[in-house]
């Protein structure tokens, strides 16, 4: 995982927002992460050191000339050491002071000395946020490399209903990743389907599976993290669109099909995680049907094999395909990577359909086959675009 045994400053200025930063904070810790937590003076009117310490497992910085913690860390080893500096809610006050070279206090200072990315989640009242200089400022820091996640719109908590929101924390996290990812898939365009699709016996019925989308997601925000372009044709799904990708939404096998084979033609690599429908019913009834006594019989009819499709018409792309199966694994999985003219295929059963956590194993045209350990799908994701990388480069 890309975080894993990072050391990463998280600075936190007085906002309101400032309470998010505990659960931030957590995130980093689940991610691998070490935390150096840097509080400024009026951050600790919105949270308490000792509650800062408690998640990060490390002691708060605060003050410049703390005898105690500089004869341990100085603010020097902390901005040399640094794998990158995350501030979270970021202030206009410590936007204004980085972008004017202002110094005054640990966290700037670390700012200033640190070779290290640094990112910014801005949280601030939607005027303060709107003003010119608050964004001349931010233009300033973003044409010379520093890095910014959100704000987002919605309600602040000074009443006003705009933008100023402090970004999701799942967003900060992801938007860390990717400042530290290798950008390792730039240049290339990525499409990825993910969820499952539901295709109509009447308005309010439909034939599907219990497909979450996590895998196509996860492959599609990692893919954007390591600098691909990425297009995600999605099914129905709970799932926040990744952010910086092309998202369209499906609903049945035919839209799927009709948004995933018009991406196909400028892509270079397609990795099909959706579970497509293989059947739809012949007749999808306009009106809701009624029940009647006796048995009510659904005849299906086949969806189109998109994979198949592209395989077929293939132009150098690279096609990922999953086979999801409960037997024979490995023989099946085989038999869809020939006949779907397939350069990898990863194989799973359908324990983890919906869950977090699952075990695949990779099978590639050159019958080499590789089984991976239990994982997070996050990590698996990593591992599918690792071997991508592998074969696109071999
Ligand atoms: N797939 C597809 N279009 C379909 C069905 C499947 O593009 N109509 C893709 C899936 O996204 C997956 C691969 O084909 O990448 C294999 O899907 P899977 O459901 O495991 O197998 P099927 O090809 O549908 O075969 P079967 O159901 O007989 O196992």
């Amino acid at each position: 995982m890309i975080l894993n045994n990072k050391k990463i400053v998280v600075g936190i200025t007085g906002g309101i927002a400032a309470y998010k930063a505990l659960e931030l904070v957590r995130l980093f810790i689940k991610n691998g992460a070490l935390v150096w937590p840097v509080m400024t003076r009026s951050a600790v009117n919105f949270i308490t050191p000792l509650s800062l310490q408690t998640v990060a497992r490390n002691p708060v910085f605060q003050d410049m000339f703390d005898l105690t913690l500089e004869s341990k860390m100085s603010h020097i080893d902390l901005a040399e050491k640094a794998d990158m500096v995350v501030v979270a809610p970021a202030t206009a006050n410590i936007i204004g002071k980085v972008a004017s070279g202002i110094a005054d206090d640990l966290l700037t200072t670390i700012i200033m000395a640190t070779k290290a990315p640094v990112l910014f989640a801005p949280a601030m009242n939607s005027n303060m946020y709107e003003n010119k200089i608050v964004q001349h400022n931010i233009e300033k820091l973003k044409k010379i490399g520093y890095h910014f996640i959100g704000p987002d719109e919605g309600e602040l908590a000074c009443g006003y209903e705009g933008k100023g929101r402090l970004a999701p924390v799942e967003d900060i996290l992801d938007a860390a990743e990717e400042c530290l990812a290798p950008k390792n898939l730039k240049g290339e365009k990525i499409l990825v389907t993910a969820g499952p699709t539901r295709e109509a016996i009447d308005p309010v019925r439909f034939i599907s599976n219990p497909s979450s989308g996590k895998m196509g997601y996860a492959i599609a925000r990692a893919a954007k993290r390591r600098g691909a372009e990425v297009v995600l044709v999605s099914g129905p799904s709970h799932l926040a669109p990744p952010r910086g990708i092309t998202f369209i939404k499906t609903t049945t096998a035919e839209d799927m099909a009709e948004a995933a084979m018009r991406h196909y033609p400028q892509s270079t690599v397609v990795i099909m995680a959706a579970a497509v429908s293989d059947y739809r019913p012949k007749i999808s009834h306009g009106k809701k049907v009624k029940k009647e006594e006796a048995r009510f019989n659904i005849e299906l009819e086949r969806t189109q094999d998109i994979l198949k499709e592209m395989g077929n018409r293939k132009r150098g792309q690279f096609l990922v395909g999953f086979a999801l199966e409960t037997e024979d694994i490995l023989a099946n999985a085989k038999k869809k990577l020939k006949e779907k003219k397939l350069d990898l295929i990863i194989a799973n059963d359908p324990t983890s359909f919906d869950g977090e956590v699952t075990q695949v194993t990779v099978l590639g045209k050159d019958d080499k086959i590789e089984a991976l350990p239990a994982l997070a799908k996050n990590e698996v994701a990593e591992h599918i675009l690792d071997r991508v990388i592998n074969k696109l480069r071999s």
